[in-house]
């Protein structure tokens, strides 16, 4: 709810020049510390998430997508399967390198972990540049997956996630900076 939104923006704190000169961190410790906003966000996730019809795995993002996936796919009768940085996961696995706003990256999925024609959603904390939600969509739907909605805690408006990601998935957020 537009509620939520707000308490959740009150709970979200700026850490300038972090981890580099010129980027303004959006720290979202400081909400899941408090016990209402902890509960409010997965709440608010899954509501969302559960809009965009019947959901069998939630895909999270190392590191802080694991946060939050878990709880939003017990909240929608879903599992929960990790997308990780590159040498990791311990099975077969396909990978995808991309670009960070600071850096790069390389992720990885297990090749097993998503069934073909699976119902998918893909959750990380931050959508900023949409290297890391574009690269674990591509990972899922090369998996023969269906993404059916891209949705995080806090988008930063102005790197053009959303362009990136495109608008054939929807993508949702709960915070928009
Ligand atoms: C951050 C964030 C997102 C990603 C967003 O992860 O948690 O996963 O960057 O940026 P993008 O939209 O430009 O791809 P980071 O790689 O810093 O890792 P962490 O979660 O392990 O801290
Ligand atoms: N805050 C939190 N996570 C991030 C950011 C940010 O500004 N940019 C990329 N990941």
């Amino acid at each position: 709810s537009e509620q939520f939104a707000s308490l959740a923006r009150d709970h979200i704190r700026a850490i300038e020049d972090w981890p580099e000169p010129g980027v303004t961190f959006r720290d979202i410790t400081p909400l899941l510390a408090d016990p209402a906003g902890l509960a409010g966000t997965v709440d608010a996730l899954a509501g969302i998430a559960a809009t965009w019809g019947p959901i069998d795995k939630v895909v999270g993002i190392e590191a802080r997508g694991f946060v939050l996936a878990p709880p939003v796919a017990m909240r929608l009768g879903a599992g929960f399967v990790p997308v990780r940085k590159a040498g990791k996961l311990p099975a077969a696995v396909e990978s995808r390198t991309y670009d960070l706003e600071y850096g790069s990256a390389t992720v990885e999925i297990h090749r097993d972990a998503i069934v073909t024609g699976e119902r998918v959603l893909v959750l990380d904390d931050v959508l900023a540049t949409g290297g890391t939600l574009s690269a674990a969509r591509d990972l899922v739907t090369g998996l023969g997956g269906r993404v059916v909605g891209q949705l995080v805690l806090v988008e930063l408006a102005p790197l053009g996630g959303r362009a990136r990601l495109g608008t054939q998935t929807p993508t949702a957020a709960l915070v928009t900076y």
